[in-house]
């Protein structure tokens, strides 16, 4: 049974006091209700909270993620942040290749691919964002397009590496707009991904790897897109900073 997730990417929004609450609420909502056990919650908060707010998880339903992270140790490298850093700030889950980090910060799959080495180098478990933009969808090459991402930046690892993976599916045009994929749209590229995997570690593998759907998710659509067969959570936007939303959308499972 693959691990279910539902993750928030809370993007650069919420002051440390708000998001405090925001976080705090959260985690006493998933301790105290009934959250399907095999769903983990992972809340992906601002860097300068990490810290402070992995100290307020008071269940092992819930995770810490950083939204971001250098592929060198250590060094000479301002401004940036380092895998070990994080991982000494009690982070679990580390995003990488968010669509918004590929388009403003120019990042390529072959650096998202350092990443991701990095990442599980310390035993960390990377959100490995992947996704097409609607002109590519309009052109018929959405699938190929999505299939090349996980090639390139994933395809390096062997089967007991990609499998410590986590995939997130999230087209361009349903990020932030409102307009969500259809969970037949949403299925059939995770369907597609799958197989991709399956072509290059088999079946089994594939069948071990969690690929989440992001884009406009919210408590209302979570339960159509989430019992879809291949689709095992979401990568949560805008409705991961309501508390309430968002602890429901965990409980869509
Ligand atoms: P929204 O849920 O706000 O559409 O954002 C999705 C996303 O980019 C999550 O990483």
């Amino acid at each position: 049974m693959r691990t279910k997730y539902a993750a928030g990417n809370w993007k650069m929004n919420m002051t440390f006091e708000e998001g405090q609450i925001l976080f705090s609420e959260v985690t006493n909502m998933v301790k105290d209700e009934v959250v399907n056990p095999n769903v983990k919650v992972v809340m992906g908060v601002p860097a300068p909270y990490l810290s402070s707010f992995s100290k307020l998880i008071n269940t092992d339903k819930v995770s810490i993620a950083a939204q971001n992270c250098y592929p060198k140790a250590s060094g000479a490298y301002t401004g940036e942040v380092s895998v070990p850093m994080l991982k000494s700030a009690g982070v679990e889950y580390v995003i990488i290749g968010h669509s918004e980090r590929r388009e403003y910060f120019n990042e390529t799959d072959q650096f998202i691919a350092e990443k991701v080495d990095a990442i599980l180098a310390e035993g960390l478990t990377p959100i490995f964002c992947c996704g097409e933009t609607l002109g590519q969808r309009e052109e018929g090459i959405h699938f190929d397009f999505v299939k090349g991402q996980l090639t390139n930046s994933l395809f390096h690892l062997d089967a007991d590496a990609v499998q410590k993976v986590v995939i997130a599916y999230e087209p361009i045009w349903a990020i932030g707009t409102g307009v969500t994929a259809s969970s037949e749209q949403a299925q059939e590229m995770h369907k597609v991904l799958r197989d991709h995997l399956a072509s290059k570690y088999g079946q089994e593998v594939a069948d071990n790897i969690s690929i989440l759907y992001g884009g406009s998710v919210k408590a209302g659509n979570a339960p159509e897109l989430f019992s879809q067969p291949d689709i095992d959570g979401g990568l949560v936007g805008g409705a991961s900073l309501d508390s309430r939303g968002f602890t429901d959308i965990a409980k869509s499972f």
